[in-house]
């Protein structure tokens, strides 16, 4: 039986921390062998918040790649690609575009959250209120069964099953297929400040962090704050610490620091030291491919030009269905 097809995409507006690895990234690798999988770097989407100053977006671009292939997709395995390297998303766009009532988009729970979140940049615009149509465009060309995504696509999943519906059932033809979101178990991580892991709180340990880097961010970290002595003693499960213990730790050393800090047994740099030798041995693997892959940019972009033309045969495919469907064009 052939493979089922999945399809996802990351927004390259900031070099991917730990939260993406956990949350996505290191799904997608795993998922690779089950699949036929395609990835592509959503570069259009960033334009939505990033429309001011574009200019950084080729360079996170160049740099998800790198910790995606550093992470282990492989391109003998996965399409990997670029979205704005392939005109047909924007095509497809346009036509999705003429058939969704505004207020599907309007009633979007993500598009009001984010007007409240980012608050200095102007959302008002019509990519902005358009994003899911763009991200519908991007799955249904590839007719992608299943979309990894965290829970907060799930409002963006349920738009893109709305809009096949009505383009299947207005051109009377089953053209697209209606995704579903694979939502995926993720850990819960914090940054160094305790709060949510983001680039935008300046609290991320990021994929392209050095050993040295990582050691200083480590150092940094808020543990308990009931633990105010060396001698209080203190809660793993409370600490901000503990998390990351739990993915780059030995069981045993879980225990240890476990049993260690609720006896004050041991100090917060104690425990802070035992995470670095952890950290540094589950990521530096991650690290010394990283490096590899970004002295080599001409390698890395030739591997993105390849999926492009993968992905954009399928693209043109679908986009000739579509048309045909609407007895539009006349190609
Ligand atoms: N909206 C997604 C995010 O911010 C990125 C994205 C764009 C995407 N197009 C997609 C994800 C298509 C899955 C499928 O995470
Ligand atoms: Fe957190 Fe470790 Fe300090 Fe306990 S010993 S409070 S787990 S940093």
């Amino acid at each position: 039986m052939a493979k089922q097809r999945i399809l996802s995409g990351m927004q390259p507006s900031g070099l991917l921390h730990l939260g993406n690895y956990f949350g996505a990234l290191k799904n997608w690798v795993e998922l690779q062998d089950d699949f036929e999988c395609f990835y592509f770097i959503a570069d259009w989407h960033s334009l939505t918040t990033h429309y001011e100053d574009p200019s950084k977006i080729r360079d996170y671009s160049f740099n998800v790649a790198v910790d995606w292939l550093a992470a282990g997709l492989d391109p003998e395995k996965s399409t990997l690609f670029i979205q704005s390297h392939i005109p047909e998303h924007a095509e497809l766009f346009l036509f999705l575009s003429m058939i969704v009532p505004v207020p599907w988009l309007e009633r979007n729970p993500t598009y009001k959250e984010k007007q409240d979140e980012i608050k200095n940049v102007d959302m008002s615009s019509l990519g902005f209120l358009g994003y899911p149509v763009l991200q519908t465009a991007d799955i249904v060309l590839y007719k992608a069964h299943c979309v990894p995504v965290g829970v907060d696509q799930e409002p963006h999943l349920e738009i893109s099953r709305e809009i096949v519906r009505r383009f299947n059932g207005i051109y009377k033809k089953e053209v697209f297929i209606e995704p579903k979101a694979k939502i995926s178990q993720t850990p819960k991580l914090n940054g160094l400040d305790g709060r949510k892991m983001s680039k935008s709180y300046n609290n991320a340990i990021f994929l392209a962090d050095d050993e040295k880097t990582l050691e200083k961010k480590i150092k940094s970290m808020l543990t308990d704050p009931q633990r105010a002595r060396r001698d209080d003693p203190g809660d793993p499960d409370v600490c901000n610490l503990f998390p990351l213990h739990k993915l780059y730790s030995t069981p045993e050393m879980q225990a240890e620091v476990r049993e260690g800090c609720v006896t004050a047994g041991i100090g917060c740099g104690d425990c802070k030291k035992m995470l670095n030798a952890s950290m540094l041995r589950g990521m530096g693997p991650h690290m010394e491919r990283r490096r590899e892959f970004a002295a080599k940019p001409k390698e890395v972009m030739d591997i993105l030009f390849e999926g492009t033309e993968k992905a954009r045969k399928v693209a043109k495919e679908t986009m000739r269905e579509a048309q045909e469907a609407m007895k539009f064009s006349h190609l």
